[in-house]
């Protein structure tokens, strides 16, 4: 009778050239089980869209929360690959993945109280919470936010690069995405005191162990983790050249414009910051860079060794990817955050 129990109360996983086994508990993915085991199991969207969190079905059976097909090519569906954020052990299952994984910090569940929420343009604002204690993370990285009330959590960027790897009071640039279930509740009314539950940290987004020239490029609260990887570059000491665009709709839309400049002027290599608006008002004497934030790149030269660091709406990124290659980026060294909510998922 006990191991009939135990058998439907969670998933024995193998994952070939792994010497530990994974335990998946009934209800939750792949994907879940493996980040709070610790395992560094490569990811962006958690919604089945992306298609970075694949691995192969070798052995055993699987439901799926949105079918893989949707994303991954006919040819690796047919080789067996599955996407792990949707798949949810049926049975004992073996495994087998592109890389080996390494470990990394296990994903951990925290309680937030809000303590600010100061506006830092129209439509953003900086969400200021304490936790419970301290969460360790890697600029660049996000956590899932619950309020209550709402069933699923949504992500939010860490905006900051904290001192020594962990903080306890964190800071999200959260922007209103009017008839969104979240935002709407965060900038319905003032939730100064309120408790939000937290899990983290996730994602793959930070900066490389690298000396190349950086091109930064962020739309609106895409800012956050680019904010974080810039000043986790300057507390290295980097060296780097860096190019920041950024993009908002109008000069009212800027942000963080004090702490880019006190970036920009204690960087130890050039630093250009590009800001570029998409509605400013052609009568008001705004002489900077109009139009689509990715309109500056046909511009910039010399940037076949460039890294690129991008976050934001994911047709933004979509643009900007696609005409950085065509300038002579590499692929391999774009790096992307896509902000992608129930528009961009469902
Ligand atoms: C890795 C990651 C990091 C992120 N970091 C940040 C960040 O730092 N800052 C930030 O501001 N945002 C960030 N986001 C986006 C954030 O997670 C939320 O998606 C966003 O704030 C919207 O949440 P919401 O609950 O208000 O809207 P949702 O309720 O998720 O709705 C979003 C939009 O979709 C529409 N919608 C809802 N359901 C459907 C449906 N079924 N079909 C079509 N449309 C639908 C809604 O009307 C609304 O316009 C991040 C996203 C990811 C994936
Ligand atoms: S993380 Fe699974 S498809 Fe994006």
């Amino acid at each position: 009778m006990f191991t009939f129990l135990k058998k439907q109360q969670s998933s024995k996983v193998i994952i070939a050239g792994e010497s530990a086994t994974l335990e998946v508990p009934r209800g939750k993915t792949m994907l879940e089980a493996m980040l709070a085991d610790g395992l560094a199991m490569p990811h962006d969207c958690k919604v089945g869209s992306c298609g970075t969190c694949r691995f192969k079905l070798v052995e055993g059976k699987i439901g799926e929360l949105s079918p893989s097909a949707l994303v991954l090519e006919r040819d690796a569906l047919s080789q067996g690959y599955r996407l792990a954020c949707q798949a949810m052990p049926r049975s004992d299952l073996v495994i087998a993945l592109d890389a080996p994984l390494s470990r990394q910090q296990a994903v951990e569940r925290f309680s937030a109280t809000i303590v600010a929420t100061p506006r830092l343009c129209p439509d953003i604002i900086q969400l200021v919470v304490e936790l419970d204690r301290p969460i360790r993370f890697i600029p660049g990285q996000y956590a899932d936010l619950t309020a209550p009330g709402i069933a699923e959590p949504r992500s939010y960027s860490f905006a900051f690069a904290p001192d020594r790897g962990e903080a306890t009071r964190l800071e999200f640039h959260v922007r209103h995405v009017p008839g969104g279930l979240f935002t709407d509740w965060l900038f319905g009314e003032e939730r100064t005191g309120g408790t939000l539950e937290l899990s983290g940290p996730f994602g793959q987004f930070r900066l490389k162990d690298s000396a190349e020239a950086m091109l930064c490029l962020a739309g609106g609260s895409g800012l956050a983790p680019i904010m974080a990887i810039l000043q986790h570059a300057r507390s290295l000491g980097a060296s780097r050249p860096v190019t920041l665009l950024y993009g908002a709709r109008t000069q009212q839309h800027l942000y963080c414009l004090g702490e880019i400049e006190a970036l920009r002027s204690a960087w130890n290599a050039p630093f250009e910051f590009i800001p570029v608006l998409s509605e400013e008002d052609e009568r008001s004497g705004w002489t900077g860079a109009r139009g689509l934030v990715t309109d500056p790149i046909a511009r910039l030269a010399g940037l076949a060794r460039t890294e690129a660091y991008l976050c934001g709406p994911p047709a933004m990124i979509d643009a900007a990817e696609a005409q950085l290659v065509q300038q002579g980026v590499l692929p391999e060294l774009v790096a992307a955050d896509r902000f992608l909510d129930k528009s961009t998922t469902r």
